[in-house]
């Protein structure tokens, strides 16, 4: 018996030494933070799916409203969020050498090899050539073919909503966002606006419910890509490789839908030699359909998550912005007027306001819960007497940036004024960092404001949307998601204008 008790002491004290054998890390190094608990580090309601991460990040930002960074543990893995602009720019741009991966390593045959996870060797590879699909002249060439898909939303939005008294708006704009971007970057019709269809719900709930496997991960590092496990269900790979195979299947018959040089066809070329040379180097990168599955994944997961969301917050914040939404729509009324009432791609990028509207909507709500970089040789922080060692992750938090008094005054307001050329050029040039910054940002940028904006216009141009008795007052974030996502449905109103 006092054998038996001697080794569960034993056991006991050799749990409890891994379960917090990292926290004197910041302490050592004379950053503040708050004090972590066994096992949880500060992590323990995110754990508890109680607050959404990236809320967890801007509560401790507010916190710690004196200090540069601020130092935590996310379960026993430290981690360091900078609050300092100058620092974010730091580790973003100047010093992006030192820290170039994210630091989410997970099996490459599962989506692990996909642009956003992939290390900064294989990405700036696949990077360059996946840059060729983003051009002025591609989106110029497509347009009308995305204006033909906002239309078919339309179609369906108006036979779905306009005799109810309310909609929910989610959901619906899910539809949009898949269907546009399927077809955008694999030239396929996923028939999304089939009523019996539930791929749009379906792999939603397989992409965004966050898994355990990320604390796994936080707890004991490297082990999702020592066991090969991925991040996300297969059933996720399994939808990508699908598309993949048809993709390139259609692309030998000449039969995508008449989008040229997409993601698709970028894969069938890579796919052709199996091998690519390296960016920057002077060899070749093996090139596997699991990595160009991946790719897939990432345009999928980015193009429909993000979309989807950023429309529903915006169109909310013009129902509770009345005034905002008649100046949006007098834009969009004089540019097509002037463009002989077609959206063309220089009508688009006439709309400024409406690039405005989108750029606040994702200031409000970035979506990203935060950005993170590993630091892959030892950081000097600037202006600070702080060495980040190799393997420490570094977090921005573009919430809790976006939310800050000093760099938007009066930040629970919705105005798209703040982002006029005269007021951005005011502001540091890391106080907006909802695509992120440097040479991983975000690389569907540009697309995004397309997406929205042909999508708004196309809207805009033919109803008013309102909010209804059941539309909430203020929004909340869901911690049962990847991005930032409301967490009561939200119910608005579509309203026919009536044009002079
Ligand atoms: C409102 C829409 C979007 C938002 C707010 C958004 C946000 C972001 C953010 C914050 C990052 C990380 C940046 C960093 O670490 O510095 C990112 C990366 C990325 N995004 Fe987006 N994104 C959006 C739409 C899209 C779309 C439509 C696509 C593709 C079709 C896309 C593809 C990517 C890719 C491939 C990366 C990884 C880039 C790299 O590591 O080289 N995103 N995005």
């Amino acid at each position: 018996m006092p054998f038996t008790l001697a080794l569960l002491i034993i056991a006991c004290s050799l749990v409890y030494y891994y379960c917090t054998r990292t926290f004197n890390f910041w302490k050592d190094k004379n950053v503040k933070g708050p004090n972590p608990i066994p096992l949880f580090g500060n992590f323990i309601e995110v754990f508890l799916r109680r607050k959404h991460v990236g809320i967890l990040y801007n509560d401790l930002y507010k916190e710690y409203k004196n200090e540069k960074v601020v130092g935590l543990f996310r379960m026993i893995s430290p981690t360091l969020l900078v609050r300092d602009l100058d620092i974010v720019k730091q580790v973003l741009i100047k010093d992006f050498e030192l820290l170039p991966d994210r630091g989410l390593y997970y099996s490459k045959e599962a989506l692990g090899d996909n642009l956003f996870h992939a290390t900064y060797d294989v990405s700036k590879t696949i990077r360059k050539h996946v840059t060729s699909i983003f051009t002025s002249r591609k989106f110029r060439n497509n347009f009308d073919l995305f204006v033909d898909r906002a239309d078919k939303f339309l179609d369906y939005l108006e036979n779905k909503t306009m005799k109810k008294s309310e909609f929910e708006v989610l959901p619906i704009f899910r539809k949009y966002a898949v269907d546009s971007i399927m077809i955008a970057f694999c030239g396929l019709d996923v028939k999304a606006y089939d009523d019996d269809n539930p791929l749009c719900d379906f792999m939603d709930a397989q992409i965004q419910t966050p898994t355990y496997f990320i604390e796994m991960e936080l707890l004991f590092p490297g082990t999702l890509a020592k066991w090969n496990l991925s991040a996300f269900p297969k059933s996720v790979r399994e939808f990508c490789q699908q598309v993949v195979r048809t993709g390139i299947s259609n692309v030998a018959k000449e039969d995508s839908l008449n989008v040229k040089n997409n993601l698709i066809d970028v894969i069938a070329e890579l796919l052709k030699d199996n091998k690519v040379a390296k960016e920057g180097e002077d060899s070749f990168m093996q090139v596997t359909e699991d990595m160009l599955i991946g790719q897939v994944f990432i345009f999928y997961f980015a193009g429909y998550g993000n979309n989807s969301l950023v429309t529903t917050y915006a169109l909310y914040h013009l129902a509770q912005n009345p005034e905002v939404q008649d100046k949006l729509i007098a834009e969009i009324d004089e540019v097509l007027e002037k463009y002989d009432g077609k959206l063309t791609y220089d009508a688009f990028r006439e709309m400024k306001y409406l690039q405005m509207v989108f750029d606040e909507t994702i200031r409000m709500h970035p979506l990203t819960n935060s950005i993170t970089r590993n630091v892959r040789t030892d950081v000097k922080i600037e202006g600070m007497d702080l060495v980040i060692p190799k393997d420490t992750i570094v977090v921005v938090s573009p919430y809790a940036i976006q939310h800050d008094e000093k760099y938007y005054p009066e930040p629970e307001k919705f105005e798209p004024e703040r982002f006029s050329p005269e007021n951005v050029r005011q502001r540091h040039p890391c106080a907006m960092v909802s695509f992120g910054a440097g040479p991983r940002s975000c690389l569907g940028s540009r697309y995004a404001h397309l997406q929205f904006g042909i999508c708004m216009a196309k809207l805009l141009s033919k109803y008013r949307v309102e909010a209804t008795e059941n539309t909430v007052k203020t929004i909340d974030y869901t911690a049962m998601r990847l991005l930032l996502t409301p967490s009561d449905r939200i119910y608005l109103r579509l309203v026919r204008r009536n044009r002079q």
